[in-house]
């Protein structure tokens, strides 16, 4: 079972009890973070966090964050159809601002990059999700592209920007665009390690 310690967080699966399933629907359930996120219903409920728990068995890499043995948010790398892990997160909004978000990054990206074989990593964020943009941004992922997509909790298509982890050795203007078109071809073009 994935257990990543960073200096203040733990990041591991949740353990289904009624504690993590009530900060679970607590948390994610504000509007101030569902919002942002494409997958995750609202308002959110017991059921939801139920149905949520009998999937995670087929989802590796989807982990929650843990302060101080409290889960305080979640995190994950999930493989799309085409083979590509896809980063997300979320914090409760009482724990914002004080850099978990990219602290607990890095301890999954950097687990993730040393346990597989050159992952190719992506991820979007709403236009106007500024927080969010800065955290991917201070992890190295570089934008890629633009597009819409349906997000769930605003019942509505969203714009979105894609980003992913280039390597990060040497880029300049030029080679983002570059790898921007390749990214569009599906080329494989990052090598996080
Ligand atoms: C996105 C989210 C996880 C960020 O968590 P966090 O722990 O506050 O993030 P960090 O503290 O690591 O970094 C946030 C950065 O954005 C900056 N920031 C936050 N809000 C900002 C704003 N409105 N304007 C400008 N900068 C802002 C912070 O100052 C920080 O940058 P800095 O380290 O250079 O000061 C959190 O806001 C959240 O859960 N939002 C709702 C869900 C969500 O958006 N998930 C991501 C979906 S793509």
């Amino acid at each position: 079972m994935i257990e990543i310690s960073t200096d203040r967080l733990v990041l591991k699966k949740t353990s289904k009890s009624d504690k993590d399933k009530e900060l679970l629907v607590s948390r994610i359930g504000d509007w101030e973070v569902a919002k942002w996120l494409c997958n995750v219903p609202h308002p959110y409920t017991e059921d939801d966090a139920e149905a949520w728990f009998k999937t995670l068995h087929q989802k590796e890499f989807s982990l929650n964050v843990y302060l101080d043995n409290s889960l305080i948010g979640g995190i994950g790398l999930a493989q799309d159809e085409d083979k590509l892990y896809e980063f997300g997160y979320w914090l409760g909004r009482d724990y914002w601002g004080q850099g978990y978000a990219t602290e607990a990054g890095k301890g999954l990206l950097h687990y993730a990059t040393q346990k597989l074989s050159s992952p190719k990593i992506k991820a979007n964020y709403m236009k106007g999700n500024v927080a969010s943009a800065n955290v991917l941004k201070k992890l190295g992922f570089n934008k890629v592209g633009e597009g819409k997509t349906y997000c769930v909790s605003r019942k509505e298509e969203v714009d979105c920007i894609h980003v992913a982890l280039l390597k990060p050795i040497g880029l300049n203007k030029d080679n983002v665009i570059e790898a921007a078109d390749r990214f569009n071809k599906k080329e494989e073009i990052w090598v996080p390690n």
